[in-house]
C-alpha cells in the first residue's frame, strides 16, 4: 500500500514503526535469553527477581505490540519491494503468525503464572487479575502451551531474520533498509 508523506511516496518505513519494531525485537530477545538462564536457577531472590523481570518484558511485548498494531493500522507498511509472489506470501504470512506469538505468548505465560497461584504485578505497581484458577494440571498443560509457543517465536524470528539477511546480502534489494534508521534506501532522501 502506498503512503503520501507531505506530498511524496515514502518507501521505508516511518520512524514510529522502526522505533516500535526494534523495541520489539530486543525485549523479545531478551525474554528469551531471561526465560532460559532463569529456570537452572536454584532457589533464590535472584532467581524470583529473574522471573518477574521475565514476566514485565512479557507484558510490556504484549502492550507495545498492540500499539504497533495500531499505528499499522493508522499508517500501513510501504509498498512492498519487487519479489517473487511466493517471498511475498510467505512475508506476509510469516508477519501475521509474529504478530499472533507477540499476543499468545504472553497470555500464556500470565495463564501459567495464574495456574501456578501466582498473580502478576506488572511492574511491581499494577496487580493483574488472575486468569485462572490455580490447579496444578492445568498449570502442567500451560507451561507446555507456553514453551511451545516459545519455540515456534524463535523458530519464526530465525526464519524472518534469515530472510531479512537474504535479501540485503544475497538479493541486495532495499528491504532492511528500509527497516533501518541508519541505512537509506537507494533513491530516497528521507
Ligand atoms: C527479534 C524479534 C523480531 C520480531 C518479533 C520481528 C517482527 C516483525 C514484524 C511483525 C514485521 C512486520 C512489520 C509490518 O507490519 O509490516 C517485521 C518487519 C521487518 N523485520 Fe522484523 N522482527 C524481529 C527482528 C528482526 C531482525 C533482527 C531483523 C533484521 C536482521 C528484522 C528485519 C525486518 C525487516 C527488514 C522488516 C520489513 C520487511 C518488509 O519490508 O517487508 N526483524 N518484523
Amino acid at each position: 500500500m502506498t503512503i503520501i508523506d507531505g506530498g511524496r511516496v515514502s518507501e521505508r518505513y516511518s520512524g514510529m514503526a522502526m522505533a516500535l519494531h526494534w523495541a520489539t525485537a530486543v525485549l523479545i530477545v531478551a525474554n528469551l535469553l531471561l526465560g532460559l538462564s532463569m529456570v537452572p536457577l536454584p532457589f533464590s531472590p535472584r532467581k524470583l527477581q529473574w522471573y518477574q523481570w521475565h514476566k514485565w518484558i512479557g507484558v510490556t511485548v504484549f502492550l507495545v505490540t498492540w500499539v504497533r498494531l495500531g499505528w499499522r493500522w493508522r499508517r500501513p507498511a510501504p509498498p512492498p519491494v519487487a519479489m517473487p509472489p511466493w517471498q511475498r506470501k510467505a512475508a506476509a504470512v510469516t508477519h501475521t503468525l509474529l504478530y499472533a506469538l507477540l499476543l499468545a505468548t504472553p497470555v500464556s505465560g500470565w495463564l501459567y503464572s495464574s495456574s501456578t497461584g501466582v498473580q502478576v504485578v506488572y511492574l511491581g505497581l499494577v496487580p493483574l487479575p488472575d486468569l485462572v484458577p490455580k490447579d496444578k494440571t492445568l498449570a502442567g498443560a500451560m507451561k507446555a502451551v507456553h514453551l511451545a509457543l516459545n519455540f515456534t517465536l524463535f523458530a519464526a524470528v530465525c526464519l524472518h531474520v534469515g530472510a531479512a539477511l537474504r535479501h540485503h546480502f544475497v538479493d541486495r534489494d532495499h528491504v532492511l533498509a528500509r527497516m533501518l534508521p541508519v541505512l537509506r534506501p537507494k533513491g530516497t532522501t528521507k
